[in-house]
């Protein structure tokens, strides 16, 4: 076998599976530098203490935005709004205000019955499919999470259609590079986005509900900690947070099953291994492949010494696959002793709606064994997004019989 180490995300075949390269660099070369000056972590252990350590921070982006919009800027179209929408994506924040915004969040989102929601939402997206062949992704896995999120959010239904595609648009902000033409459809969506919200935290001030923009609305009268345009920006960023993750989760997962039959078979009659399960298919195949991260002074990884402001990616999906931790890591193993995968992240960002994306991933996978004993797969050639930061399938025919 080869041993030579090619990093090359953007390859579609290494999209399609990433796994051999991640393997090759874990073994040879674990802190790689590459052509870019970019530094490539794929040890568990290693990924671990980067995302924890102090010495690490989370890239601009809004000064990345800044540059292309200031690049792209020729007067045809106005990119502000961009600016204006992710200013408080606590993602792209670091302390204080990562800190800040982090903790008002958790005070005010202390709701998490959520499982009527979930139900409600999986019952009414079988109840549209009437087809023997239907497409998982589109009108099952990507669904689920944006109406619930509108739900838990106290955003009325009739709205759902109008933010779905606006949400597909705006979650292209959490991508690290872009064109004019994306920038121009961002721009949009952002604009949308901040007149949607500034309606209805106007709205629901006046008239309080049970939902998320509520509580947010109330703990910040008490705490007066946020202005409007931050408030705003959180609300964009709930919305999107969890949307193509989830989906990607419940997709890829069921994917996996259909391949392996007889995990689908046995998990049909051991209903009650679906949440090893679902952790298992979590670790196995992380939604979220890797992170960025940039230093703030000089660090050693794994011996290697990296300068200040230095570029990492950093692997999750690569740490979930290492032998030092988990035996026989290729292998879908619902036996498997749970050590703890790193698909919702670790340290300051550790993933805000786990439980939610958890509860949404468990229930929906849950229903489609039940209601589709049978189900299996169309087509064996199977269509990824462009971008690996979220790996997800753009669509997955199954059929019913
Ligand atoms: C399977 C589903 C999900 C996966 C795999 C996932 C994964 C992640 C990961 C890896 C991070 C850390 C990013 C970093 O360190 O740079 C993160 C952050 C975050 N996630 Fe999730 N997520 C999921 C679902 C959700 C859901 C449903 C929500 C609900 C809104 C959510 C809200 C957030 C928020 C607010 C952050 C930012 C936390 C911070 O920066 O402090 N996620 N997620």
């Amino acid at each position: 076998m080869s041993t030579e180490i090619r990093w090359n995300p953007f390859d579609p075949a290494h999209i399609r599976d990433p796994y051999r390269m991640y393997k090759q660099l874990q073994e040879n070369d674990p802190v790689h530098c590459t052509s870019r000056k970019e530094w490539v972590i794929t040890r568990y252990d290693d990924v671990k203490s980067v995302l924890k350590s102090p010495a690490v921070r989370v890239g601009n982006r809004k000064e990345w935005f800044e540059k292309g919009i200031n690049y792209f800027n020729q007067g045809e179209a106005d990119l502000r709004y961009i600016h204006e929408a992710i200013h408080s994506f606590i993602l792209f924040l670091n302390p204080p205000d990562h800190t800040r915004i982090r903790n008002f969040v958790n005070k005010a989102w202390t709701n998490r019955n959520i499982s009527n929601i979930i139900a409600e939402n999986i019952e009414y997206l079988l109840s549209q499919i009437r087809n023997k062949e239907f497409d998982l992704v589109n009108e099952f896995a990507q669904p689920l999470p944006i109406l619930t999120i509108s739900k838990v959010l106290g955003i009325p239904p009739a709205d759902y259609e109008y933010l779905k595609d606006l949400g597909k648009t705006m979650i292209g902000s959490i991508n690290l590079y872009h064109n004019y033409r994306e920038l121009v459809a961002l721009s949009d969506a952002a604009n949308k986005f901040i007149t949607y919200f500034t309606n209805q935290i106007q709205l629901k001030t006046d008239h309080p509900d049970e939902g998320l923009i509520s509580q947010l609305i109330q703990q910040n009268q008490i705490d007066k900690e946020l202005n409007e345009k931050e408030l705003v920006s959180i609300c964009i960023f709930l919305f999107i947070a969890g949307e193509e993750t989830t989906a990607a989760s419940i997709s890829t997962g069921i994917l996996h099953l259909l391949r392996q039959r007889h995990l689908y078979e046995y998990l049909k009659v051991h209903p009650g291994k679906l949440p090893v399960a679902m952790e298992e298919l979590l670790r196995y195949d992380s939604p979220v492949q890797l992170l960025g991260r940039i230093t703030t002074t000089e660090i050693i990884v794994n011996g290697v010494t990296i300068p200040p402001e230095s570029s990492l990616i950093v692997v999750l999906a690569a740490a979930n696959r290492d032998p030092r931790i988990f035996e026989q890591p290729d292998e879908l193993n619902f036996e498997r002793v749970n050590k703890k995968h790193l698909t919702f992240g670790w340290g300051p960002h550790f993933c805000m709606g786990e439980w939610l994306g958890r509860a949404e991933i468990t229930m929906g996978i849950n229903a489609i064994l039940k209601t589709y004993p049978n189900l299996h797969l169309v087509d064996q050639d199977l269509t990824w997004g462009k971008n690996i930061s979220v790996r997800c399938l753009t669509k997955l025919i199954v059929a019913i019989d």
